[in-house]
């Protein structure tokens, strides 16, 4: 009996950071965005790079940050970045706005989009 609560202990040792990390959408969508941090900021206040800065990007019109030099494309589109617009822009951004000058091929999978979509609100959400 001790021997069996013993090994059951050492499992939930070894397993629960693994499971921690899996189930949590805000990690794995920080993690997702590190795939957009070599051309974007985050952080308020923090320059652009070879992309605009994102925070409070969702919900927003789009080619909305003050002094970027956004491609005419993407100024006259006229989008709103709801969630289904960037899931879409992120997953092919050409298709969303042809002549964009955000040249950028998707890896990430359906549930990594999601959680980064997640992890992008929440930064929005704390401005
Ligand atoms: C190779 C650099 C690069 C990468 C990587 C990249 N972007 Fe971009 N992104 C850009 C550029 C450049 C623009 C401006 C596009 C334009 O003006 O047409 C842009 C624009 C955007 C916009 C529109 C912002 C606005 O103010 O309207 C969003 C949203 C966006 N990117 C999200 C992402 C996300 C999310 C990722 C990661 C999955 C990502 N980008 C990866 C370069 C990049």
């Amino acid at each position: 009996m001790i021997c069996r609560l013993l090994w059951a202990f050492m499992v939930g040792l070894v397993c629960s950071p693994v499971f921690a990390a899996g189930v949590n959408d805000l990690q794995r969508g920080r993690i997702a965005f590190l795939r957009c941090a070599a051309c974007h900021a985050l952080q308020v206040d923090e320059p652009g790079k070879v992309g605009p800065n994102l925070r409070g990007t969702l919900g927003r019109g789009a080619a909305q940050v003050p002094g970027f030099a956004y491609s005419e494309a993407l100024r006259k589109a006229g989008l709103t970045w709801d969630d289904a617009t960037l899931k879409r822009w992120i997953q092919d951004p050409a298709s969303v706005v042809p002549g964009t000058a955000m040249t950028y091929v998707n890896t990430l999978s359906e549930t990594e989009v999601q959680a980064l979509l997640v992890f992008l609100k929440s930064q929005t959400a704390v401005r």
